[in-house]
């Protein structure tokens, strides 16, 4: 099937700010996390039928505070927990972007992704979700 694209700006954020202060993204920013723990994108995924789909989180994670280090954030569909800590390594700057891809279990319907950072540097800059 055809790619179909969730703009992180467009999604539903906790504790983060859509901001267009790098190059690079797509669609019209990102979403800036607030580097805290819990902050959160949840995007609202409709699925056809029930069944895994594959997910790509596009993001960069550049240099803070002088150190380049994972932004690991818990992924949970539903309510759900389904990947603990995943790890969005460092893209080198901001302006880099990347994707980690995981593979999740939708319902039929409209399903909810969230994305949420684990540790006080917050999640990367999310650009997208792409299934
Ligand atoms: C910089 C950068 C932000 C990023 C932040 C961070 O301020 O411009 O886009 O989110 O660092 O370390 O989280
Ligand atoms: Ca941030
Ligand atoms: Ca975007």
């Amino acid at each position: 099937p055809p790619t179909s694209d969730y703009q992180a700006e467009n999604a539903t954020v906790s504790q983060g700010a859509v901001e267009a202060n790098h190059t690079g993204f797509t669609g019209t920013g990102f979403v800036n996390y607030d580097n805290v723990i819990g902050s959160y994108v949840e995007w609202s995924i409709p699925a056809a039928t029930a069944g895994n789909v594959s997910v790509a989180i596009r993001y960069a994670n550049g240099v803070a505070n002088g150190a380049s280090v994972d932004r690991p954030m818990d992924v949970t569909v539903n309510g759900t927990l389904v990947r603990s800590a995943l790890s969005f390594p460092s893209t080198g700057n901001w302006d880099t972007w990347q994707t980690v891809t995981l593979t999740v279990g939708l319902s039929a319907g409209t399903n909810r992704i969230r994305a949420i950072a684990t540790t006080a540097n917050g999640g990367p800059n999310v650009d997208r979700l792409s299934t």
